[in-house]
């Protein structure tokens, strides 16, 4: 191998390296400014498992989220309560009752939900305020 080939080969490798550094460093730039959309995607996640347990859990036959069913509106539900309420509600869902939202009773849900069920929804509940469009 000539002189001229050896420099030739070398260049090209560091053109090479040299590219694949800064596509490197170009991704792990991209990575980290992705993180509030990656936020947002969880948000979503947990959405959809929220609704998959309610609808599991028959929730669905009288809520929805911004349309008063038999029960009222569950963002309607969130606008009403915060954090300090979240005992409350659990044992609402559980033990149900009446006379908040009108007339209808909740049916109490001992024996469908788990206490820890009806508290992660009621925890999620009460964030869909800070969620609407
Ligand atoms: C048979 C219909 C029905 C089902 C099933 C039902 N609900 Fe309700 N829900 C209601 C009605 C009616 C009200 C309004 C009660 C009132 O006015 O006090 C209500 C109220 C609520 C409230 C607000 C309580 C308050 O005091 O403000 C929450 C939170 C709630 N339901 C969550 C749930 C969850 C979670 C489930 C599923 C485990 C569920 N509900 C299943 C009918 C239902």
């Amino acid at each position: 191998m000539n002189i001229k080939k050896k420099v030739f080969s070398m260049l090209v490798l560091l053109i090479f390296f040299s590219t694949s550094v800064s596509l490197l460093l170009a991704q792990t730039g991209k990575k980290k400014s992705d993180s509030a959309p990656q936020k947002q995607e969880q948000a979503k996640a947990d959405d959809k498992d929220m609704m998959d347990l309610a609808n599991s859990k028959g929730c669905l036959a009288c809520h929805q989220l911004d349309k008063k069913l038999i029960g009222p509106a569950w963002l309607e539900v969130s606008n009403k309560y915060d954090q300090k309420d979240v005992d409350y509600l659990v044992n609402k869902i559980i033990q149900g009752g009446v006379g908040v939202w009108g007339n209808i009773p909740m049916p109490p849900n001992r024996g469908i939900v788990t206490e820890e069920e009806a508290r992660k929804l009621a925890n999620w509940i009460i964030t869909l305020k800070s969620k609407k469009k």
